[in-house]
């Protein structure tokens, strides 16, 4: 689908994984419309379903479904039926999960680790390329992938969590370079604090602290520019500079330094 460059960005179907999350509520919000349809996916069912009837007051046709991330295949049977039932133009993977190890312990949970892995880096990518072959096939369209700017930082107290997220980052420069031939944009959208239940557990200062609304608008905005990589608020774009700068033995011991604690370890 060739899109009019003069007229505003205007996706017709949209999927949005982690909907029942702080940051992809807040995106269901900014998009629901009449004439409009939301694919709206996460765990929690009341979450879904009071998230949906909300978007239908605002005019959205919507759809929920329950998926666990953590099943990949699942997770891609049930983006195929989504996708044959509705040809999403609008695919933004932002279901998430962290973790930060605590000090009296060696290392990360194993099992954490594997879930971390599988809803942050493994499904996101396998969904972004079952999106991306229907896009093709209808001439284009736009994926979001949820990185961090995490992603920049070897947290060695959340190796797991900064990979993932690097992993993903990786993921959504390669992919975008290589689906861009096929009229697919794909955004890599890398927050850094945002007032969501995930950072609202960390035990710590969270700099520069977003609201979810503006974090869902900066993003639709991101996402309507085609931007490759979107690291919001700024300030997290001069850091990341400034700290490539600095002297690997001194990063490490700033890395080492950093005291970041967890509430609610689930
Ligand atoms: N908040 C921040 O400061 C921040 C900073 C950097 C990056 N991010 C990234 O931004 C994205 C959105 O985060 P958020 O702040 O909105 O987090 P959130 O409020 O904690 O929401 C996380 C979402 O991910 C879903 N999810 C978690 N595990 C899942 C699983 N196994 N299967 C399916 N869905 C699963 C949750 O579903 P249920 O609630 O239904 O279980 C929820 O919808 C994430 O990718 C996160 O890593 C957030």
């Amino acid at each position: 689908m060739k899109s009019d460059t003069t007229a505003p960005y205007a996706p017709r179907v949209i999927l949005i994984t982690g909907a029942s999350g702080g940051i992809g509520a807040e995106l269901a919000h900014h998009y629901a419309a009449p004439g409009r349809t939301l694919l709206l996916w996460g765990r929690n069912g009341q979450k879904l379903a009071d998230l949906a009837a909300q978007c239908r007051s605002m005019g959205a046709s919507v759809q929920t479904r329950q998926v666990d991330l953590c099943d990949g295949q699942a997770a891609l049977n049930a983006y195929r039926a989504d996708d044959a039932a509705s040809t999403p133009d609008l695919v933004i993977l932002g279901a998430g999960l962290s973790d930060i190890q605590t000090p009296d312990t060696t290392t990360e949970d194993p099992e954490k680790v594997l879930q971390l892995a599988q809803v942050n880096y493994s499904t996101p990518v396998a969904l972004a390329t079952a999106a991306a072959q229907g896009m093709a096939q209808r001439g284009g369209g736009r994926i979001a992938l949820f990185g961090s700017v995490a992603a920049f930082y070897e947290l060695p107290f959340a190796a797991s969590y900064s990979s993932s997220k690097s992993g993903l980052a990786f993921f959504a420069k390669a992919a975008g370079l290589g689906w861009r031939q096929h009229e697919i944009a794909v955004t890599l959208l890398a927050p850094g604090f945002v007032d969501t239940p995930m950072s609202q557990r960390l035990e710590g200062p969270r700099p520069f602290l977003v609201s979810p609304k503006k974090a869902a608008r900066l993003c639709a905005r991101a996402i309507e520019r085609k931007l490759p990589v979107y690291v919001f608020p700024w300030p997290f774009r001069v850091l990341e500079v400034l700290t490539r700068l600095v002297p690997q033995s001194l990063r490490e011991r700033i890395l080492l330094g950093l005291a970041v604690g967890q509430k609610d370890r689930a």
